[in-house]
């Protein structure tokens, strides 16, 4: 694909990154705001906003950069229908949904939860009035269980004739490599222009989009360091997990560029209970980026990583001197799934 931004890397990297199949989807570059307000009201010197919320259609997030590679390789594949097995408020499904009916697949996603629950809410039900086919799982086992039930749904339309390209971990963690790459090349444009000297991008990253970061700051020589606050614990340690697709794009793309385990940040202190399970510290960032820029953020990604940088802040890790870019990754459909939290967070305020 070609993107101006990608002119910052040097010309054989370039050309390769270039090759990789991409449609072209959302509405870049993404604005690059001032927060002022907030930068006030958490106690650093300068802080900035990457808007990937506004990234463009399904209502935006980081996901759409990524699914302009995934449903690239699945049209290049021939593929009929798409598949994707998530738990209930993915934000990934409802992107992939919405993208995939506006390419011509069919959208399937399996749902990581033995039934439909009784009101459809936020993500789920935008995937719903995609009209996907969504299934639900009857096995408990979580990674045996998906497996097991996506075979059998790509089986049953291979019965039919119908080619499902199906949305792999893995795989799809390398093409969100390749998404978080252009995305740093688009930024670095964006800071060039505005004449910024970050100190740190901070970021809610779990996958694949914080390697192509860091691999694109060492692509062209950028010492940025990229903080991830982690949504989610898997069992592979986050830190070897992101040089790992980090590694598998650069290996594909065949850079000589190698990441290693220790250099990538990664704050696991934001988890709370658990994957998708707001807590105290992420629904009062939420409230205070309302509150001070108008700003929604969601409370099991966004509001995560803001709480961390508010942590960070206040324990010193990050100096109330710098200048921050907090990267909005999107989300916010979530939050009218969680509105009994929320609800009960703002009575508790006010
Ligand atoms: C809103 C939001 N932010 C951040 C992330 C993490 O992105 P990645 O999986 O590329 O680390 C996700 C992933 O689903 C997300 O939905």
């Amino acid at each position: 694909m070609t993107c101006p931004a990608l002119d910052l890397l040097p010309p054989l990297l370039r050309d390769s990154f270039a090759r990789l199949p991409a449609l072209s989807l959302g509405n870049w570059p993404t604005p690059l705001e001032p927060c002022p307000r907030l930068a006030a009201a958490i106690g650093v010197q300068s802080l900035w906003i990457k808007r990937d919320d506004q990234s463009g259609p399904a209502l935006g997030g980081n996901k759409v950069r990524h699914l302009e590679y995934t449903l690239a390789e699945a049209l290049a594949q021939r593929a009929q229908a798409v598949l994707i097995a998530v738990g209930e408020q993915s934000n990934h499904a409802r992107q992939m949904a919405a993208l995939a009916r506006k390419v011509g697949l069919l959208p399937i996603v399996i749902v990581n939860q033995p039934a439909a629950p009784p009101l459809l809410r936020g993500n789920l039900l935008l995937v719903a009035l995609t009209g996907a086919d969504i299934r639900y799982l009857v096995a408990d086992d979580y990674e045996k269980g998906l497996e097991r039930r996506c075979d059998e749904v790509v089986d049953e339309y291979a019965r039919q004739k119908l080619h499902v390209y199906r949305i792999r971990p893995d795989r799809s963690q390398v093409l969100g490599a390749a998404a978080g790459l252009r995305a740093l090349l688009e930024l670095k444009s964006q800071v060039d222009a505005a004449g910024l000297d970050p100190d740190a991008v901070v970021l809610s990253a779990a996958n694949g989009s914080q390697a192509g970061m860091v691999l694109a700051c060492r692509a062209i020589g950028w010492a940025l360091p990229i903080r991830g606050v982690a949504p989610v614990l898997w069992k592979e340690p986050l830190h070897e997990r992101t040089a790992r697709f980090g590694n598998l794009l650069a290996q594909e793309l065949g850079w000589p560029l190698r990441l290693e385990a220790a250099e990538i940040l990664n704050d696991l202190s934001q988890i709370g209970a658990g994957y998708q399970c707001p807590t105290a510290a992420s629904l009062e960032a939420v409230r205070l980026a309302a509150v001070t820029e108008g700003i929604f953020l969601d409370p099991n990604y966004t509001g995560k990583a803001l709480a961390g940088l508010i942590a960070d802040l206040a324990s010193g890790a990050v100096s109330r001197q710098s200048t921050i870019l907090f990267w909005h990754t999107g989300g916010v459909p979530a939050l009218f799934s969680a509105d009994q939290q929320i609800t009960d967070h703002l009575h508790a305020h006010f």
